[in-house]
């Protein structure tokens, strides 16, 4: 990367102003800015006092031992008292929490006293099944309540979380209970995906049989299928949840204890486990989604990100219950039973604030404007998106078409690792230029900078840093603390910069440009998944010798993963339906999202004289390759072509 530029590609004139009658009421006003950058410790510190404390917190900031920070650190509070129970004693107990829509077409509706009652019978079975302070649960489970009053319940518990997507793999589940010491998992028989029960307890099955350590399976019933059991291990959730009392008292924890535990890809095969914890996360959550989307008690608001990603756990578990909002929580696919599923939910509920991923709006864009415009949607009032840069062409439509040229559009840069919110606009106070995240949010400090970490100037790009730290920040790689200073604060080390892997660029006004990353992670449907990790599951097939997979730019998900495969000797041509077996392995191993879109055998791979993969060149391939071409190479033209290309190629 070193000796590539970032340029400054894309040009867009247009820019769109806060609505005024939005900039009228709006939570936050201009003046935030400065005076958060005159004091952020004071404005965190600010927004920390909006949380329910057990015992104050005196100070806020430590960073006497970079990179290991402690916000609020002398201080106390209950993450799930903040989610649910100081709404019910603040009167809010009838208040919508969830309106919770299941595929098939079966409804919930979820106080805040439900939910209360709900979270404290799963903190007391969890406790029968000997769930203490500080052990980790494991949570794999479809979109349903179950799941979000798991999370709340071992939040309450101060037992550590870690949701694994509903969509990956027994392989990948049990890598993750492993590595973290998960002694119980909660999950489902299943849930629905495209009008079908879509098995998930034989996943944990498989799991536990290459993951040790778990005593406790805590299976709620959602599909009713039938699932083999194992005696002494396995319970339903009916049972002893059902069972439980709705009376607990919730235990203040320190404000850095441990929250949850989320893995995501990097640059290296072995997923990374991020820690977050308590007060400096619930903070700044809960802080974001009352300024980013401008909530207000009668909003509506609809995150679609499953809760097995980063968005599901900030925008849909902790941040809009710690303010108290009423959500939309709905378990399926955009498309079932038909294309219009999600514009038919928005009207139904009156969903005010929407916030989905740019994969999904350039998937609805090619569905065609005919489907949301049969759905009033006219009770939007703010669209947020995130997971990659929103391209203009889509940000347009999403306005225009979903926002009825009225909403303003927040377009949210922030990471797993990040936690919240870190460069955004606000909806009352700034501009929306469409495919930019514009300025970084009120109290964090983030800088582009060029190789020697010397700030670029107007017109320029480079590598996107955070120089301060900010109170939702992971707190290190779990088990791992070298590889988060590795990882992290390494490659701007001597003015103790935050590098988060993104490339970006600063306009002619200053404002930012996300370039998309710049190392070898590539960003499907707004998920980041490494190269290696890929690379790795190829190779652990018998008929693969070696492989390189590219981010390829593909329209609906944005990157999409393509493989080159070098067959070992012995497997001959692989047969007629190597490439099906490929692509059904690489989503056995971790799972579908990352099966790859081509796979290309070849006789041989692209390298430098010192043997790195040029993955550059094999990029170029991909991309020029129209969509729904032969996935084999039958000669290897291609290649030759590389190879001559690579010729006087520095490496
Ligand atoms: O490359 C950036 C991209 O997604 C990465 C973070 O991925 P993950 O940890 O899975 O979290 C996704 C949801 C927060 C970033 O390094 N990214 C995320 N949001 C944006 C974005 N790129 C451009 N614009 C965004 N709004």
């Amino acid at each position: 990367m070193s000796d590539e530029k970032l340029s400054n590609l894309l040009h867009e004139e247009r820019t769109f102003e806060p609505p005024a009658a939005l900039a009228a009421s709006a939570n936050v006003t201009a003046d935030v800015y400065d005076r958060a950058a005159a004091d952020p410790q004071e404005f965190w510190a600010e927004a920390a006092r909006r949380l329910d404390w057990g015992t104050p917190f005196t100070e806020v900031l430590d960073w006497s031992n970079p990179p290991f920070a402690k916000w609020f650190a002398d201080g106390k509070l209950n993450v799930a008292h903040n989610c649910v129970d100081r709404h019910v004693e603040a009167g809010h107990g009838d208040r919508v929490a969830f309106h919770f829509v299941g595929e098939p077409g079966d409804t919930r509706t979820i106080t805040y006293a439900d939910l209360k009652d709900e979270v404290c019978q799963a903190a007391n079975a969890l406790t029968e099944l000997g769930v203490k302070s500080g052990d980790r649960v494991a949570i794999y489970m479809p979109m349903i309540p179950e799941t979000i009053v798991a999370m709340l319940a071992c939040a309450r518990l101060g037992a550590p979380h870690t949701v694994v997507f509903g969509g990956f793999s027994s392989d990948a589940l049990a890598s993750r209970v492993t590595d973290c010491g998960a002694e119980v998992v909660i999950t489902s028989d299943g849930g629905y995906r495209r009008g079908a029960p879509s098995a998930l307890k034989p996943a944990v099955d498989e799991a536990l049989q290459k993951a040790d350590g778990v005593r406790s399976v805590l299976v709620v019933r959602r599909t009713g299928e039938e699932v083999a059991w194992t005696e002494g291990r396995d319970v339903w959730w009916h049972d002893v949840v059902g069972s439980a009392s709705t009376e607990h008292k919730a235990e203040m924890f320190d404000a850095e204890h441990p929250l949850y535990v989320m893995y995501t890809s990097g640059t290296t095969g072995k997923p990374k486990g991020i820690l977050h914890t308590s007060a400096g996360y619930l903070t700044q959550v809960a802080y974001t989604f009352w300024a980013t989307f401008d909530h207000k008690e009668d909003d509506v608001f609809w995150c679609t990100a499953d809760v097995g990603w980063v968005t599901g756990h900030s925008y849909a578990a902790y941040g809009p219950t710690a303010a108290g909002a009423t959500q939309v929580l709905y378990e399926g696919t955009p498309d079932s039973p038909h294309k219009g599923r999600w514009w038919e939910i928005i009207a139904e509920y009156g969903v005010t604030i929407f916030y989905t991923a740019p994969t999904a709006i350039r998937t609805f864009m090619k569905w065609g404007r005919e489907i949301p415009d049969e759905h009033d949607l006219s009770s939007l009032r703010v669209l947020g998106s995130v997971g990659e840069s929103i391209n203009p062409e889509a940000y347009t439509w999403y306005r225009e078409v979903i926002g009825g040229d009225r909403t303003p559009i927040v377009d949210t840069w922030w990471q797993t690792e990040t936690g919240a919110h870190m460069i955004t606009p606000l909806p009352g106070v700034t501009a929306g230029k469409p495919g930019s995240a514009m300025v970084a949010f009120p109290g964090i400090a983030a800088e582009v900078v060029d190789d020697q970490g010397e700030p670029v100037g107007n017109g320029e790009g480079g590598f996107l840093v955070i120089t301060k730290p900010w109170p939702a920040m992971l707190r290190t790689i779990w088990g791992d603390d070298d590889r988060y200073v590795d990882t992290y604060w390494s490659r701007f080390k001597s003015q103790g910069y935050y590098f988060a892997g993104d490339g970006a660029k600063k306009d002619e006004d200053g404002h930012i440009w996300l370039l998309g990353r710049v190392d070898d992670v590539m960003n499907v449907s707004g998920h980041r998944l490494s190269t290696t990790e890929i690379e790795s599951a190829l190779v652990s097939h018998p008929k693969v010798a070696e492989a390189a997979v590219v981010g390829a730019s593909d329209p609906t998900t944005g990157q999409a993963p393509c493989a080159f495969v070098i067959l070992r000797e012995n497997a001959g041509d692989g047969g007629d339906d190597i490439v099906e077996e490929l692509r059904k392995h690489v989503a056995k191993e971790i799972g579908a999202i990352a099966k790859p879109r081509q796979v290309m055998i070849v006789p041989e791979l692209p390298k430098t004289r010192s043997g790195k993969i040029m993955r550059r060149l094999l990029r170029d391939v991909a991309e020029n390759r129209e969509v729904g071409d032969v996935t084999t190479l039958a000669d290897s033209s291609i290649m030759d072509m590389i190879s001559k290309g690579m010729t006087g190629t520095k490496e």
